[in-house]
C-alpha cells in the first residue's frame, strides 16, 4: 500500500514534470500557465533629500525638556524594577538611574538659582540706590531666563522650521534671510502662567528701575524670588532623594531606597499636578510596586 502511494506520487511528479517542460519552451500552448514567480522588489532608491526632511522635522520638533522629563521617567521605572523587585539587581544600572535623575534635577536648579540671585542683586542694589548697576542686574536677570529658554524649548517652539535650517544649509551660512516663524508655545497653561507672570514682574523692576522707584522694585521682584525659591526647593529635593537612592546602589543595598523614591514620586506628581494637570495629561512616575503584587 505505502509502496502503492509512493508510486502514485512519483508518477504525479514525473506528470507534473512533464507539463512544466514545454511551457519552457514557447510551443506549450496547452500547458496550464506556471504559477507567477514573485518579482523581488527593488531596492527603494534613498532619496537624500527626503531623509534630510525628515531629519529636520524630528530635529525642530523635540523638546529637550520634555526629553528630560521622558529619562527621568524611564529611571524611576528602572529603580522600581531593581530596588522594588529585589531578585536581580544591577547596582550599575540602578546607580546610574538614580545619578540620571540626580543631574537633570541638578541642571533644573541651577536654572533657577541664578534666577533667584540675579533678581535678589537686582533688588539690593536699588534698595541701595545704584540705578545704574540695578539696570545691569535686570539685563542679567533677563539672559538668564533666556539661558532656560535656550537650553529647553524646542527649536520649533522658538520659530524655526525644518525650512530655516535647509536654508542656512543651502546658504552655507545662518542668515537671517532663511524663514522663521514666531514663538510658539507648547507648554501648559499652568507653567505658562508662572512664565508670564514673571515677564510681567521682569518689566515691572525695569519701568520702577527707569523712575528710580525702589519700591516698586522691591515689590515686582517678589513675585520671581517667590516663583524662582519655590522651584529651586522642588528641583533640589528630587535631587538629594535620587543622589540618596545612588549612594545605597553603590554600596550594593537596596534597603532604604523605597523611602527616597517615594518623595521623588510624590514631589514629580505635585509639580505635575500644579503645573501640567490642565495642559495635558501628566506621566507620573510608577508607584513602588513589586513584580508579583
Ligand atoms: C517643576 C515642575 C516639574 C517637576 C518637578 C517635574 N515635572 Fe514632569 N513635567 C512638567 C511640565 C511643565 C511638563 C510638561 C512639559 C511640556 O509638555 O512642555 C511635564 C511633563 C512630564 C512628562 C510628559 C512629557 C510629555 O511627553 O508630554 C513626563 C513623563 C514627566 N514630566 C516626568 C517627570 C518625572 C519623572 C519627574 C520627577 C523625577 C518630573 N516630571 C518632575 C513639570 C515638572
Ligand atoms: C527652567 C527653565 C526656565 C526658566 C528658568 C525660565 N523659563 Fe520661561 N519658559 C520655559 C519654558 C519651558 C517655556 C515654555 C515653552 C513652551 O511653550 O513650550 C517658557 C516660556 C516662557 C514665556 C512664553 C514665551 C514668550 O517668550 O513669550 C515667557 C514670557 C517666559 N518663559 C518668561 C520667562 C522669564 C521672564 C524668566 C526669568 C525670570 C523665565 N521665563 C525663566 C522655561 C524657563
Amino acid at each position: 500500500m505505502l509502496l502503492l502511494v509512493l508510486g502514485c506520487a512519483a508518477v504525479a511528479f514525473g506528470v507534473l514534470g512533464c507539463v512544466r517542460a514545454p511551457s519552457n519552451v514557447s510551443d506549450g500552448q496547452n500547458a496550464p500557465a506556471p504559477a507567477p514567480e514573485p518579482k523581488p522588489r527593488p531596492e527603494p532608491e534613498p532619496d537624500p533629500q527626503a531623509e534630510l526632511d525628515a531629519k529636520l522635522k524630528d530635529w525642530v520638533a523635540q523638546s529637550p525638556m520634555r526629553q528630560r522629563m521622558h529619562a527621568m521617567w524611564i529611571d524611576c521605572g528602572l529603580i522600581v524594577r531593581f530596588a522594588a523587585g529585589g531578585r536581580l539587581v544591577d547596582y550599575d544600572w540602578l546607580e546610574a538611574s538614580a545619578e540620571d535623575i540626580a543631574r537633570k534635577a541638578d541642571a533644573f536648579a541651577d536654572m533657577w538659582e541664578i534666577i533667584r540671585d540675579e533678581n535678589r542683586n537686582m533688588a539690593v542694589r536699588a534698595k541701595a540706590g545704584e540705578w545704574f548697576d540695578a539696570h545691569l542686574a535686570s539685563q542679567k536677570l533677563w539672559s538668564c531666563c533666556t539661558d532656560c529658554h535656550c537650553e529647553y524649548w524646542s527649536p520649533y517652539m522658538r520659530g524655526f522650521n525644518p525650512e530655516t535650517f535647509q536654508a542656512w544649509l543651502d546658504n552655507g551660512n545662518a542668515a537671517d534671510d532663511a524663514p522663521v516663524g514666531n514663538i510658539r508655545l507648547n507648554a501648559p497653561p499652568g507653567f505658562l502662567r508662572i512664565m508670564f507672570s514673571m515677564f510681567g514682574s521682569v518689566n515691572a523692576t525695569n519701568n520702577a528701575i527707569e523712575k528710580q522707584d525702589a519700591k516698586a522694585v522691591l515689590n515686582a521682584t517678589k513675585n520671581i524670588h517667590t516663583i524662582a525659591a519655590d522651584q529651586v526647593q522642588i528641583w533640589r529635593t528630587i535631587e538629594g532623594n535620587a543622589r540618596a537612592i545612588a549612594e545605597r546602589a553603590e554600596i550594593n543595598h537596596t534597603d532604604g531606597i523605597r523611602e527616597h523614591y517615594e518623595k521623588i514620586v510624590q514631589t514629580c506628581s505635585n509639580c505635575h499636578e500644579r503645573f501640567v494637570n490642565d495642559g495635558r495629561t501628566p506621566l507620573n512616575p510608577l508607584p513602588w510596586k513589586y513584580h508579583d503584587e
